[in-house]
């Protein structure tokens, strides 16, 4: 028997503590929720991440009245900008929410689904993406690439 262990390194920031690009991309997170359309959950997500070339690009969470066909905002992001910047690797992905008492305490993580989609972004990108999840208690930094937040990950290698 072999016996392996995986580890997560994190870290909760306050606002003060965050780096210019991480704050500037967290603002851009923040404002993004404006753009949610959410009548059904009444929780407004925004995301942004930064390409390799420094554009910010920006998603919200789009709901639908046939829930499953709506969409989070992670990947409202990650699809136009796979769409509008063909070829650019994301270096940093930013996340923010509120509901009808203000933004969040505590950070909001990708959902599963979201993580699938960011593995094969970054793996595509060939660099890891950073994570920043913003909360007003704190906000939450992962270095470790999306293998720290998705471990065991099915991908295009695995049907090799
Ligand atoms: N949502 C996101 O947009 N991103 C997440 O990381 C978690 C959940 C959205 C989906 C739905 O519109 C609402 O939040 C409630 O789940």
């Amino acid at each position: 028997m072999k016996k392996f262990c995986h580890t997560v390194n994190w870290s909760i920031l306050d606002q003060n503590e965050l780096a210019a690009d991480d704050l500037m991309l967290v603002n851009a997170a923040k404002e993004a929720t404006a753009g949610s359309w959410s009548p059904y959950s009444g929780f407004k997500v925004g995301a942004a991440l930064r390409l390799d070339d420094g554009t910010i690009v920006t998603g919200s969470n789009q709901e639908n009245a046939a829930y499953p066909s709506g969409l989070c905002a992670e990947r409202t992001a990650l699809f136009a900008a796979g769409h509008a910047h063909p070829g650019k690797a994301v270096t940093a992905l930013a996340i923010a929410a509120r509901n009808s008492n203000g933004f969040t305490g505590q950070p909001i993580t990708p959902c599963g689904a979201c993580r699938q989609v960011l593995a094969e972004t970054e793996q595509r990108g060939g660099q890891p993406i950073r994570y920043i999840m913003y909360g007003t208690e704190g906000t939450m930094v992962v270095e470790g690439g999306t293998d720290a937040i998705l471990p065991f990950c099915f991908g295009a290698d695995s049907m090799k």
